[in-house]
């Protein structure tokens, strides 16, 4: 299938069910304040982050990009913003983040196609992207493996994933500083102000990802290579830029 064709957001799905840290029932839990405290939580740079990814994409007219694990839509937005009248496909599997997606986009006068749908079996057919970019998601693919072939498999030959993820804390005093910030000041804000489940696992699941080298190797373990991987304020945050090889 091409982006713009079959399932919207209104269509069924078989999604995870029971709330498992993650799932996109967890997301739709937490949808209200989920912006506000990405602002808190990342003390202001979760926008200038999502704005680097958004430049590290050089995209021809016409270009296809989705933007999985689109949540309440903020990359999607900025990738509408900057790639104008190119196509923009936000994917989701939580309901409640793309009706918030949808209301800011409204707002926004922006054309991006929001359909709900799962990474790990993405409808579209192989090669339909030109850019995938998936920010503040991969860390919640239960099968990342299967998640990232299916990536490849929409990418044209030629075609780039940029990756933004949260990153271990790494060594020195940054990572000390990163490290209290992320076990102890995050999940009391994110009890406080929405659910305290929700945001123990934003810390085990950052703790748990694979440091950028070893993702890195991930990606290129799955026909990817890696142009790029630059580390963003001290470490605490990581953009990966990969290319599906042409041959
Ligand atoms: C931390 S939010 C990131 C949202 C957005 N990209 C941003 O920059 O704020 C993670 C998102 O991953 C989505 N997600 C969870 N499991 C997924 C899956 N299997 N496939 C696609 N998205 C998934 C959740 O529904 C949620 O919206």
């Amino acid at each position: 299938m091409m982006p713009g064709e079959g399932s919207t957001e209104e269509s069924s799905g078989d999604y995870a069910q029971g709330g498992r840290p993650g799932s996109p029932d967890m997301f739709d839990g937490i949808v209200e304040g989920y912006d506000f405290l990405n602002r808190i939580l990342s003390l202001g740079m979760d926008q200038r982050w999502r704005r680097s990814t958004v430049q590290t994409l050089d995209l021809a007219p016409n270009a296809r990009v989705l933007d999985l694990a689109t949540g309440t839509g903020d990359l999607a937005l900025a990738l509408s913003n900057r790639h104008g009248a190119r196509t923009v496909v936000g994917l989701d599997p939580s309901p409640s983040m793309l009706a918030s997606a949808r209301r800011k986009q409204e707002k926004a006068k922006a054309r991006i196609l929001l359909i709900r749908g799962d990474a790990h079996m993405l409808p579209f057919s192989d090669g339909s992207f030109d850019a995938v970019t998936v920010a503040f998601g991969v860390r919640n693919f239960s099968q990342r493996a299967l998640a990232l072939h299916e990536i490849r498999r929409v990418l044209e030959p030629g075609g780039r994933l940029v990756v933004l993820e949260l990153s271990p804390p790494p060594k020195g005093l940054s990572g000390l500083l990163t490290r209290l910030w992320v076990r102890s000041a995050v999940p009391f804000i994110g009890a406080r102000f929405s659910s305290g489940v929700a945001y123990r696992y934003l810390e085990q699941s950052v703790c748990a990802f694979p440091r950028p080298a070893e993702f890195a190797e991930e990606l290129e373990s799955t026909g990817l290579t890696v142009l790029e991987i630059r580390q963003l304020t001290f470490g605490a945050c990581c953009l990966f830029v990969a290319e599906r090889s042409l041959g």
